[in-house]
């Protein structure tokens, strides 16, 4: 005797009308979710739109967007002996902060022209610019801090983990090849793993950008594929 798994074709008609409310509810609440994405991180480049650069301004950070550089390129700047000081600095910053081009040029002037302030002794609330470590601190890229990140993926993970769930479970009941549907339903917790963990490599590595990118399109594609087909063999699928 083969065993019965239940289809579309077994539920009451309340059920089906419970799941497409829903389906149809998850399916604009991610819509609405894309929406708020593009507001909340378009244009951190300095131009309008969501692009790659914003992504990886926000979880790398940007060689133009440190502390340091900005305030050479404003309050600080009287404070520099040569104007053609700034250059020489908002270049080191530019090209990763590193401590040998420091060494050389960029120590000579902050202890020239900033130190008599920005030392623990005189001002312990300032940024420390007396030494390499203090200085790297307001002039590396940043980009979104540890514990933001922690937060936000382990909100992510919980909350999606269970709208998948139950995306999935009315998915099961579609009628169509069982190979497909065992690799269907992996699919978004997949992708929705990879965009996280890739926002933690791209803190590194900003090609990742990428990577979070695609793999969030992966989880949005094959979440919005359950939701129509579920919907779509709930009301208008015959099965044979
Ligand atoms: C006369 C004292 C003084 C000198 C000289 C001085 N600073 Fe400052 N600096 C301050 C003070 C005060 C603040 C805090 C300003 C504030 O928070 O509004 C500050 C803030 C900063 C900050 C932090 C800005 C932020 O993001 O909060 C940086 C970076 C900085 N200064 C860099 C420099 C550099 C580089 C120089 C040398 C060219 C310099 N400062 C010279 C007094 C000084």
């Amino acid at each position: 005797m083969t065993k019965h798994y239940a289809r579309f074709s077994d539920i009451s008609t309340s059920e089906k009308i419970l799941n497409t409310v829903f389906l149809l509810t998850i399916g604009l609440a991610y819509l609405v979710a894309l929406i708020n994405m593009y507001y909340t991180h378009q244009g951190r480049d300095g131009k309008p739109g969501l692009s790659i650069e914003d992504i990886v301004i926000l979880y790398h950070g940007s060689n133009d967007q440190t502390r340091l550089g900005a305030a050479i390129n404003g309050i600080m700047e009287p404070n520099l002996k040569y104007k053609s000081d700034k250059e020489v600095i908002l270049k080191w910053i530019y090209k990763g902060a590193e401590e040998p081009g420091y060494n050389n040029d960029i120590a000579p002037i902050l202890n020239r022209d900033c130190v008599h302030c920005h030392n623990p002794q005189i001002n312990p609330s300032l940024p420390d610019l007396s030494h390499f470590s203090g200085v790297s601190e307001v002039a590396r890229s940043g980009g979104a801090p540890l514990p933001v990140l922690i937060r936000v993926s382990h909100i992510h993970l919980f909350g999606i983990a269970f709208i998948l769930y139950f995306i999935g479970r009315i998915f099961l009941l579609c009628d169509i090849n069982i190979y497909v549907k065992r690799i269907a339903v992996v699919i978004p917790f997949a992708a929705m793993l990879l965009d996280v963990l890739s926002w933690f490599v791209t803190k590194s590595i900003s090609s990742f950008a990428y990577v979070v990118v695609l793999s969030g399109a992966l989880m949005g594609l094959s979440m919005g594929i359950q939701i129509l087909l579920s919907i779509y063999q709930m009301w208008l699928y015959k099965p044979r």
